[in-house]
């Protein structure tokens, strides 16, 4: 049997572990994921460097490979159609086709389709595509002294979403930014203006043949780059989730309704012929009103996902095939009733501004006699347990569950504060509640 994953991301070591206990992996990536290139190597599979976006030279990899099933759960290769590539050459992918990652790649389709399905779970908010009515929009949304929130339409990489008090200064500051996003015609080249709300955040991945639906633990991501949610946002700093499925602030009726939501969104996609399958990570603030929908990603989260990854105690390799085949099943998710916690390692200018490649080093082995695992991400191997960042981004996570999540916690933090050197940072306050 031989599985494909396509990426390069913590995300896709987590996935890519999985697979290649129950298959020979492949994986087609943008650099040489250390984990990833580790598990090819153990199972006899082979890699290979490209564009991830690059849809038909992944398709002609798969094809010449004679892969069985691949596996893409990232939002660039998803909008770039690769799993429709995939398909197209017959090869069984696990993923949603273009339009269906719409979902995550348009926010106003998002916005449209939670409109359908519940309007209540929608935030206030007007879609603005020319610079003319951008003023406008966000004077009518910040009457009665309401605060705004500028999403641009399009795919960020989890760094556009700027909220006036923690980002913008003033609705000044929120028109500059609006106005740049449409003027450069990137991400979309439109915005969302959309009321602020402040409420605690949670996200559901909701894992789908496209009918049936398998909801996991509730996660908490901490997407700003510091403690204390400070600083910029981030792709996500880290995450955790708890034994009983539900976060310190959400009790089960919220989570059932938000995972309802979520539901009826992959059925929405569904009745709208558009190809959902893979997971369906699903942002919500949990108000006093019931959840409201941040986003949807037509992907695992990052770090999300490495939370499911790590708890999983099935065969991945079976639940692509039954997601592909319509015959995705609860029994088929087994997943460890315990807490589980994910801390990313980034380069010291995350977030920031761009920077040089930093040196690391960590030994693999000793995080996981300890019961830790490792999940590379923006980072190559330059010798055994020396390494380098790739770009200026999440370099590398830890990841462990244990009944109790603080000491899931101490596992991680123990492991990061005695096994890596090197300049890289991390945030000291994941899972501290
Ligand atoms: N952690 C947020 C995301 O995966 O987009």
């Amino acid at each position: 049997m031989r599985s494909l994953i396509v990426g390069h991301g913590g995300r896709e070591s987590a996935l890519g572990m999985r697979m290649s206990q129950s298959s020979t992996l492949y994986a087609f990536m943008g650099h040489v994921n250390p984990t990833l290139a580790d598990m090819v190597l153990r199972t006899g599979g082979e890699y290979t460097i490209g564009d991830v976006c690059d849809a038909r030279a992944i398709a002609d990899y798969a094809t010449e490979k004679s892969v069985d099933v691949a596996m893409v759960s990232s939002d660039n290769p998803l909008e770039a159609g690769v799993v429709d590539a995939l398909q197209a050459s017959g090869i069984p992918a696990v993923g949603p086709t273009r339009d269906g990652a719409e979902i995550e790649w348009n926010k106003a389709f998002s916005r449209q389709v939670v409109s359908k399905i519940e309007p209540e779970a929608n935030p206030q908010y007007i879609l603005v595509r020319d610079i003319d009515g951008l003023a406008c929009a966000i004077s009518d949304m910040s009457k009665g002294g309401r605060q705004v929130v500028i999403k641009p339409v399009g795919l960020t990489g989890g760094k556009g979403v700027k909220v006036v008090g923690p980002h913008l200064a003033d609705n000044e500051a929120a028109y500059e930014y609006g106005s740049s996003i449409i003027l450069s015609g990137q991400a979309g080249g439109a915005v969302i203006v959309e009321e602020r709300i402040d409420a605690p955040e949670f996200t559901i991945q909701a894992m789908t043949d496209g009918n049936k639906v398998v909801f996991p633990p509730a996660t908490y991501d901490y997407p700003y780059r510091y403690d204390g949610d400070s600083g910029p946002g981030t792709g996500g700093m880290g995450s955790y989730s708890m034994t009983d499925g539900l976060l310190p602030f959400l009790d089960k009726s919220t989570y059932e309704h938000a995972c309802q939501i979520t539901e009826d969104a992959i059925h929405y996609l569904a009745r709208d012929g558009r190809h959902f399958t893979g997971c369906m990570n699903a942002g919500f603030f949990a108000t006093e009103d019931g959840p409201k929908v941040i986003e949807f990603n037509s992907r695992f989260g990052d770090p999300e996902g490495l939370n499911i990854m790590t708890l999983f105690e099935g065969d991945w390799v079976d639940v692509m095939y039954a997601m592909h085949h319509g015959k995705l099943n609860d029994l088929l998710v087994p997943l460890a009733r315990e807490s589980s916690v994910v801390v990313y390692l980034v380069s010291p200018e995350y977030a920031l501004k761009q920077g040089n490649p930093h040196r690391f080093s960590l030994d693999v082995n000793r995080a996981s006699a300890d019961g830790v695992n490792v999940y590379f991400s923006s980072a190559c191997e330059e010798s055994p347990g020396q390494f380098v960042t790739v770009g200026t981004s999440r370099a590398v996570a830890f990841a462990a569950h244990a009944p109790i999540l603080a000491d899931a916690r101490e596992q991680v933090y123990g492991v990061i504060g005695s096994i890596v050197d090197g300049p890289l940072e991390y945030r000291k306050d994941i899972a501290l509640i």
